[in-house]
């Protein structure tokens, strides 16, 4: 397995950058339904129950979920940020929602009783935790036959994206992302989670330069924050011309981004 930059340091520098964009999170950040509608409809067997979104920053998924499944759901969103949870409630209350309670916690010990959720979901969120200590903490919550979904860019996929592609020592330096065979063996670690279906998403984007540009400099993707200022300055300007190189219309610069979903079921 590779070495991440779980130690403290790098926990509290996180947690800052989180504090710090949660006013512009939802701004800078492309939400995907496919995956949400994949999980909706895996709800609808459930006639009503309680889910937890484990790392859910201001809500935009757990709310697009909550939309769906309606009221028949109480939603449990966790974070530990308390910067992305004032911003969470702000957004759940603007759509109307009201069957949800904001947790500040950490993925690993969630106040919520033993036993008693029907899903848990976590969306680009598990390569911040402590990951063997989440799915621990998953299969506690859990009912039996209880189901966890798990929404993440992979290290290879991370590569493809624009920004692997084109930005400076970006694959590089984000070191924290999983390879699928790495989450599958850390699920045969775990006596009670099996993993029961792996589905792969892919988005095409097409965004104008100055918006990529606009997103990087608000540091959209943690990563950014992992390098020093001269040395973000300069990679962002050696991407600028990277992508001037390889495309030709500015204001259509595509891609496809691909993410990958694991739904997991427990079983004790
Ligand atoms: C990349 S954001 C994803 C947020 C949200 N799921 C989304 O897709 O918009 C990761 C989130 O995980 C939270 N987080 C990081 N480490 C955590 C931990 N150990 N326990 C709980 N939340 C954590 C951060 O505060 C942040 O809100």
């Amino acid at each position: 397995m590779k070495v991440r930059r779980n130690g403290n340091g790098a926990v509290a520098k996180m947690y800052e950058h989180f504090l710090h964009i949660a006013p512009t999170y939802g701004m800078f950040r492309t939400t995907d339904l496919a995956p949400v509608v994949f999980i909706a409809n895996k709800m609808k067997r459930l006639k009503s129950g309680q889910a937890a979104d484990v790392g859910c920053g201001t809500g935009r998924y757990g709310l697009e979920i909550s939309k769906r499944v309606g009221e028949r759901f109480h939603l449990f969103c966790v974070d530990n940020n308390t910067g992305m949870l004032r911003y969470l409630r702000k957004n759940f209350v603007e759509n109307g929602i009201s069957n949800f309670t904001p947790v500040r916690s950490d993925s690993h010990m969630i106040p919520l009783q033993t036993d008693s959720l029907d899903c848990v979901v976590s969306f680009n969120a598990i390569h911040h935790f402590s990951l063997s200590r989440f799915l621990r903490e998953s299969s506690r919550i859990l009912k039996n036959n209880g189901k966890l979904f798990v929404y993440t860019r992979l290290q290879d996929q991370n590569s493809r994206t624009i920004w692997g592609m084109h930005f400076p020592s970006f694959a590089r330096k984000e070191n924290r992302l999983y390879e699928l065979e790495e989450l599958k063996q850390a699920f045969e670690t775990d006596a009670n989670l099996n993993i029961s279906s792996v589905k792969m998403f892919e988005h095409h984007r097409v965004f104008p330069l100055e918006r990529l540009v606009e997103q990087a400099k608000n540091h959209h993707y943690s990563t950014f924050r992992m390098y020093k200022r001269h040395e973000f300055r300069e990679a962002l300007h050696k991407f600028v011309q990277n992508i001037l190189d390889h495309y030709d219309d500015l204001d259509r610069i595509s891609w496809k981004d691909q993410n990958t979903m694991l739904e997991i079921e427990n079983v004790q």
